[in-house]
């Protein structure tokens, strides 16, 4: 596995004016995303040549990452999604659902699993079963973002975008009660926001 960056944390730059009710901060710029995400297809790119190679994403928050991520890949791929929605609304977890099933063939393939954020794992603990069960050659996992310390299954991405403190962030595909996920750069939602879970910092 190759580490995650750090996330050069309070670099990010102002919030824009339209979001400073809603956002204490930017985390991550656009710049810096775009420096990563180039990093990531590099890396990708090296692992997947010469391989079958499938790319499974899970809706709805790895929109643009993936968009930014294959656009790069320079290789022949065939592309697919998962939806998994966790019932519970806001920032608390509830029962994981699928909402869309694969509906390419995996077998034998090179698949790389994409997801937006890698927290305490359980989604991809389960959706990694439901791959591993359709008998792929391999499976490598690419996240954006890794909560590391809020882990609680034993999962752990190949690639990963900048490793985070327990914030709840949005933006660049990633959403809270599915608002913000068109921003350009990824930011911390404000605890007045988002009630429970915040930021888990006091500094918002
Ligand atoms: P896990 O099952 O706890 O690893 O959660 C993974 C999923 O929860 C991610 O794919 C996200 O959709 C969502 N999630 C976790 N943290 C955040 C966050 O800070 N902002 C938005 N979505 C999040
Ligand atoms: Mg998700």
């Amino acid at each position: 596995m190759k580490k995650a960056r750090n996330v050069p944390l309070g670099r990010g730059g102002a919030v824009p004016v339209r979001w400073r009710g809603d956002l204490g901060r930017v985390l991550i710029s656009e710049r810096q995303i775009a420096r990563r995400v180039r990093q990531l297809s590099a890396e990708i790119q090296k692992d997947f040549e010469g391989r079958e190679m499938v790319v499974v994403s899970l809706l709805s928050g790895t929109v643009m990452f993936l968009a930014d991520l294959i656009r790069r890949l320079s290789l022949p791929m065939r592309l697919d999604f998962i939806g998994v929605s966790s019932y519970g609304a806001g920032t608390t977890p509830g029962e994981l659902v699928f909402t869309k099933e694969l509906r390419l063939d995996v077998r034998d393939r090179d698949v790389l699993l994409v997801d937006d954020i890698l927290d305490t794992g359980r989604t991809l603990t389960k959706v990694l079963a439901k791959l591993r069960a359709l008998k792929p050659r391999r499976i490598k996992v690419c996240v954006l973002l890794d909560k590391a310390a809020r882990r609680v299954e034993p999962v752990q991405a190949d690639y990963a975008g900048f490793e985070i403190p327990d914030y709840f962030v949005v933006g660049y595909g990633m959403d809270f009660g599915e608002r913000y996920r068109n921003l350009p750069f990824i930011g911390v939602l404000k605890k007045k926001v988002s009630g429970e879970r915040g930021a888990g910092n006091s500094e918002l």
